[in-house]
């Protein structure tokens, strides 16, 4: 029995007695080559980490996962806080800070004595892969409560709980809000699952898992952005993560303006939206109103007054939408006028089916991930044009949240939410 078996609570000592285990029982993962061949001297010589070789590194001034191109598995989990006190929620950041920084680097799992429990699942092998390895931690408006963690001077300006939109179906959804979310990607879904499930047995006892939702992204087909359950191509119009003057001004919070605390420096808010796609009903619907409403062709992915997919739609030749109707996804979704350049968002979303709902229909959608400055000036506003747009018909949404991704990890003696927590 490990100490985190027999430690139900997650008071101060019982965290620091469970996170000072963990460490120790990873020592190897992410430890030199030769410190990982004396840790693990059970490890078959030679054995090697399968999967991508990728590493994205962990640290910097902003969370990896948000300008990481998607990779191809995904999963979008959210959290209850139930640490005991601010100590051990400080405690709690700093043991997923460790986990992260060995999960995304990869390594060798040292060897398990028999009597104890494994120090991994042993779901990736014995060396794990980096894998291409994102875990981006993003924090919900209810952890600035003003009764747990004296936190409540300190939200993000703009961070509340995701308010209900026109068309919304969430009045029972369990789906919704949390304390602490993580998205997870990687090249390979056991990549993921193997990184979740040693996050939460580290963190037994602080968190409690309130809702999740695995996504994913098929290559393109044939080629460019991949595609949607609708199956059109999907994530072609994005702001240039290339330039640092577009995510200064479109993806970065910025501390001390627009009201932020001087902690969100280098943050982002999250939307995480999930949207059941209705596609029997959708798969009746013919090819030229599909297109209509989404305002792109669905096999080249070329805007409608275009011929390719990296054409950009010239809506100030058609003023009256005779090629993209006013009404069609794109165009309220991105007027591209002078005035809503400000609002444009990140989107970072993913696939979803989960099987069938109880009517036998196919549960399958998008997991909606946008990342912006201000949640408000990007997201809200564009989700209010797309009010009543020709798409809601077939699409439903039924879950997910807002949150803050928390600044970066600046350093190897840096933690997330340091600037948060600062004592
Ligand atoms: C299931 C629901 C949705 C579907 C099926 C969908 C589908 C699409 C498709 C096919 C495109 C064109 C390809 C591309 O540029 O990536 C697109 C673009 C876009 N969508 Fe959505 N979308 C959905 C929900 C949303 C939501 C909730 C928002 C934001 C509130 C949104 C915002 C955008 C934006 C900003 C663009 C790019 C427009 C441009 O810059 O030209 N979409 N969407």
């Amino acid at each position: 029995m490990t100490m985190s078996d027999r430690q139900p609570a997650f008071g101060r000592r019982g965290f620091l007695q469970r996170a000072t285990a963990g460490v120790v029982g990873v020592a190897a993962l992410g430890a030199t080559a030769a410190d990982t061949a004396q840790a693990a001297g059970a490890v078959p010589a030679g054995s090697q980490p399968t999967g991508s070789g990728r590493v994205i590194p962990f640290e910097g001034p902003h969370q990896a996962g948000i300008l990481t191109p998607p990779q191809a598995a995904a999963s979008f989990v959210s959290f209850d806080v139930i640490a005991q006190d601010r100590a051990a929620l400080q405690d709690l950041f700093g043991v997923l800070t460790d986990r992260i920084r060995r999960l995304t680097a990869g390594g060798q799992v040292p060897a398990t004595d028999l009597a104890s429990a494994p120090t991994d699942s042993g779901t990736l092998g014995p060396a794990l892969p980096s894998d291409g390895l994102t875990v981006t931690v993003g924090v919900g408006a209810s952890l600035f409560d003003d009764h747990r963690y004296g936190l409540a001077g300190l939200r993000p300006a703009k961070l509340t709980a995701m308010p209900v939109f026109p068309d919304d179906d969430m009045a029972h959804s369990t789906e919704l809000h949390g304390d602490l979310s993580l998205q997870l990607c990687a090249d390979s879904r056991d990549t993921v699952t193997h990184a979740l499930r040693d996050i939460t047995r580290h963190t037994r006892g602080a968190i409690q898992a309130r809702w999740k939702i695995d996504g994913s992204h098929a290559a393109p087909r044939p080629t460019g952005a991949p595609r949607n359950h609708l199956g059109f191509k999907d994530g072609i119009a994005n702001p240039d993560t290339t330039s640092a003057a577009a995510t200064d001004a479109l993806v970065w919070t910025h501390g001390g303006r627009g009201g932020e605390p001087a902690w969100t420096e280098g943050g982002s808010y999250q939307v995480v939206r999930i949207i059941r796609m209705l596609v029997e009903f959708w798969d009746r619907v013919s090819l030229n109103e599909q297109e209509r409403m989404i305002g792109r062709r669905r096999d080249s992915g070329a805007p409608l007054d275009g011929s390719a997919e990296s054409d950009v739609p010239a809506y100030h030749a058609d003023p009256q939408g005779l090629y993209v109707p006013m009404d069609a996804h794109i165009r309220l979704a991105n007027p591209r006028t002078p005035a809503t350049a400000d609002q444009q968002i990140l989107r970072r979303g993913y696939n979803y089916e989960r099987g069938l709902d109880l009517d036998g229909n196919l549960d399958m959608g998008l997991l909606f991930c946008c990342y912006q400055q201000d949640v408000s000036r990007q997201f809200a506003a564009v989700q209010a044009r797309l009010a009543g747009e020709p798409l809601v018909d077939y699409i439903s949404p039924t879950g997910g949240g807002y949150f803050f991704a928390l600044p970066g990890v600046r350093g190897p003696h840096d933690t997330l939410a340091s600037g948060l927590l600062r004592r």
